[in-house]
């Protein structure tokens, strides 16, 4: 049985630059299925970005309807938008944007903060997942600057985490990364899927998205390509790499 979790109908996204409409998503019709890695690819300006800030509210589609299970959240005022945002979504982007002046605890927590979640429940909840993404005590108690591109990554995606988001958008989360750091933080975002938590991530890579279940190819604002990639496992990469390879190369990637 598979469930969708967002769907959409013909939504299209306008941008009006100098007087001039650029048509960047183009009645796109999607259905993410509960539980999936989903990967968004496709070439640079193909709408990728911007098709990640609709389908998590951060910003609203100009045509057409988002649902998350039955409630239209294209519909919301921005009021009902955040809440939705804050009660479903996580948030991972190339760079992690810490606030510098506090600790790395202090960030997650800072991210919890809204929701109605007490502050035991938060500062156990915390600990536990900087824990789980292999981050120490005292890598806690450092602020922002003092860590590394994928130490600070793996803080950013448990900042994601804190108030158990349904869904988590990654947006090139390994784009700043070097190879091993990259590792490190896949390896936490599988582990977040496979505790049933959905992710949608573009990437450009495609070591990257071959953490994927299924792949989205946008081309110009339009699906052009929808690949079942079958569930991440390490020890069937090679026939995995061969399938998307092909499909990306013809998608005219
Ligand atoms: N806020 C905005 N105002 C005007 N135009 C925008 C805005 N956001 C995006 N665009 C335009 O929409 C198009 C798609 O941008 P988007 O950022 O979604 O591409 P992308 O596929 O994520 O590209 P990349 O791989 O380079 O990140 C681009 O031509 C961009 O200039
Ligand atoms: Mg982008």
């Amino acid at each position: 049985m598979t469930n969708a979790l967002l769907k959409t109908e013909k939504l299209c996204k306008t941008f009006s630059n100098g007087g001039v409409q650029q048509h960047v998503l183009k009645n796109l019709d999607i259905t993410l299925i509960e539980g999936d890695f989903t990967i968004i690819m496709g070439s640079s300006g193909s709408g990728k970005s911007t098709l990640l800030y609709a389908l998590s509210g951060m910003d609203k589609p100009t045509l057409g309807t988002i649902h998350f299970g039955a409630k239209n959240i294209s519909e919301l005022n921005n009021d009902k938008l955040a809440k939705f945002r804050r009660n479903n979504c996580g948030f991972v982007f190339q760079q992690v944007h810490l606030l510098d002046n506090m600790s790395i605890l202090d960030n997650v927590l800072a991210s919890g903060m809204l929701s109605s979640q007490s502050k035991r429940t938060l500062v156990d909840k915390a600990k536990k997942l900087l824990k789980q993404v292999g981050l120490n005590e005292e890598s806690w108690r450092k602020f922002p600057s003092q860590l590394s591109g994928g130490e600070a990554q793996r803080a950013g995606i448990v900042r994601a985490l804190i108030n158990d988001p349904k869904i988590v958008f990654a947006d090139e989360p390994t784009g700043a990364l070097n190879s091993a750091s990259s590792d490190s933080v896949l390896d936490v975002l599988t582990k977040v899927n496979n505790n049933g938590q959905s992710i949608v991530m573009v990437t450009h890579d495609m070591k990257t998205a071959m953490r994927g279940n299924r792949i989205l190819y946008l081309h110009d604002g339009v699906m052009r390509g929808d690949l079942n990639l079958g569930a991440y496992d390490p020890s069937r990469n090679a026939q995995r790499l061969e399938r998307l390879k092909g499909f990306l190369t013809e998608m005219g990637w």
